[in-house]
């Protein structure tokens, strides 16, 4: 029999206490992890696990926080406080960046705000949440493996008033590439030729840890699914059969106007994030992964119950966290971002550690992507701001391949797609540009401190798509 939420909740002892700050508490589906210290931190402990991860397979060691794969679910009001302390079990250096959410800088945990957290030692993440929405956490530092290895979990950030009668599912979707024995593929890390592509793409396709999961959900009750898609590289399409679902929000933020996903595509980059909301009924949910050929189905979502009266009230949009919107964006400079490199790209070189290099030598220090003629990490920001000034970022793609960029601190609205108005802008932390698009976004620099902005597709970031901006305090 599933668990309840209150029935988590009332099982975790002295964790309750703590979860009033943030709960660590699973949905159904998710393992009850909360392990909480006298001081009101939430734990998270990084433990190599050996996990069978495909049915059937061998085991294989994973990377855990607190043992189970997604990490657990944190829940926290808006505008409540998150007490985190990451303890690393690792034997090697590692941190916890909040992907999506607004945060203090220096509890951003990049490269950029803080040391690495050497083996057996532990940070306390501390950090007000300001906005409502799905947002997830995973490690910055040798991102690719970390996260392969199945550092990731959900953070949710609760309306301040709860939505009525609806119940609410995370589903965090992967794809990990493993052998034919169901062990995690070693051979890929760092190989240059799956950076200088589409990344990392698995071959084993998970939801919530779980191939294929069965999960149910009340007929009676509207549903809110929020996705989150952790995977290294793949861009997701996920397609939602059994009912017409409403999209009310990405990458955290609610959009204007909720619409029905009828015939219309979601796409979500590595890192990207969507809450859809589908109405009450009986008929059986089938979450599926369009990709080549016949749609994939990654997950099914029983409806138990009586739905009641056929559900054709309005979906209303999710209360507005109240970002700054740009305004005129007129004499506004606007700082072009060039996005160059890859297979079938025809770069040349670029700069590399202050150095003017060619291709085969980017390639042999791991290098096959460049920012504005840069390869890696700049010790300049690309771009550095007064605070409250509006900033204008053209992303420019010319690769022959798709990215997901991501700014940390702040969300992005994009104005323009090739030169015309964006179509229904939303909120984005997370951009996907197709191969040779080009983006213009705007944004109100509002956030001070350093934040990185890179791709999110992490081989591609490793191999120089990563750069930063300074919002001067
Ligand atoms: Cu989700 Cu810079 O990362
Ligand atoms: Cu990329």
């Amino acid at each position: 029999m599933p668990l309840t939420r209150r029935q988590m909740l009332a099982g975790t002892g002295a964790a309750s206490a703590a979860a009033a700050a943030v709960g660590t508490f699973g949905i159904p589906h998710f393992h009850l992890t909360a392990h909480a210290a006298d001081d009101g931190f939430t734990e998270l402990k990084i433990e190599k696990v050996p996990t069978v991860l495909m049915d059937g397979g061998k085991e294989t060691e994973l990377w855990l926080y607190n043992g189970v794969t997604p990490g657990p679910e944190l829940r926290v009001k808006r505008h409540g406080e998150v007490k985190v302390r990451l303890i690393n079990g690792l034997d090697e250096p590692t941190m916890l960046h909040w992907h999506g959410i607004r945060i203090d800088n220096a509890m951003d945990g990049s490269p950029l705000t803080q040391n690495p957290v050497p083996p057996g030692e532990s940070f306390d993440y501390v950090f007000a949440v300001p906005d409502a929405g799905t947002y997830w956490y995973h490690p910055h530092l040798d991102s690719s493996r970390q996260v392969e290895h199945g550092l990731y979990g959900p953070l949710i950030v609760e309306e301040e008033e709860p939505l009525e009668d609806v119940e609410d599912i995370t589903l965090v979707l992967d794809d990990w590439l493993i052998n034919d024995d169901g062990t995690l593929n070693q051979e890929a890390f760092g190989d240059i030729r799956i950076a200088a592509h589409g990344g990392r793409l698995g071959n084993w396709f998970t939801v919530n840890g779980k191939s294929r999961p069965r999960l149910s959900a009340a007929a009676g009750k509207r549903l809110r699914l929020r996705l989150v898609n952790c995977s290294n590289a793949r861009v997701m399409y996920p397609q939602i059969k059994g009912a017409i679902p409403v999209l009310v929000a990405l990458d955290g933020q609610p959009i204007k106007t909720p619409r029905e996903l009828g015939g219309e595509q979601l796409a979500l980059g590595p890192g990207g994030r969507a809450d859809l909301i589908i109405r009450r009924g009986s008929d059986e949910l089938t979450l599926a992964n369009v990709g080549q050929g016949e749609p994939l189905e990654v997950a099914y979502i029983e409806r138990t119950g009586e739905a009641g009266e056929p559900d054709t009230g309005e979906i209303a949009a999710l209360p507005d966290n109240g970002l700054a919107h740009p305004g005129s964006l007129e004499g506004i400079e606007v700082r072009e971002l060039v996005m160059e490199g890859g297979a079938m790209g025809g770069l040349q070189g670029a700069k590399l550690r202050g150095r003017d290099v060619g291709m085969r030598e980017l390639v042999e220090n791991g290098f096959a992507w460049s920012f504005n003629g840069v390869a890696g990490m700049t010790e300049e920001p690309f771009a550095s701001y007064k605070l409250g000034e509006t900033a204008v970022i053209e992303f420019v793609n010319k690769t022959a391949w798709p990215h997901a960029m991501h700014l940390h601190g702040m969300h992005v609205l994009p104005v323009e797609v090739d030169g015309k108005p964006a179509d229904q802008p939303a909120w984005r932390d997370t951009l996907l540009l197709d191969a040779d698009q080009r983006i213009k976004v705007a944004f109100v620099a509002d956030n001070p401190g350093k934040w990185m902005l890179h791709c999110h597709m992490l081989e591609h970031q490793e191999a120089g798509m990563m750069t930063w901006v300074d919002v001067e305090a």
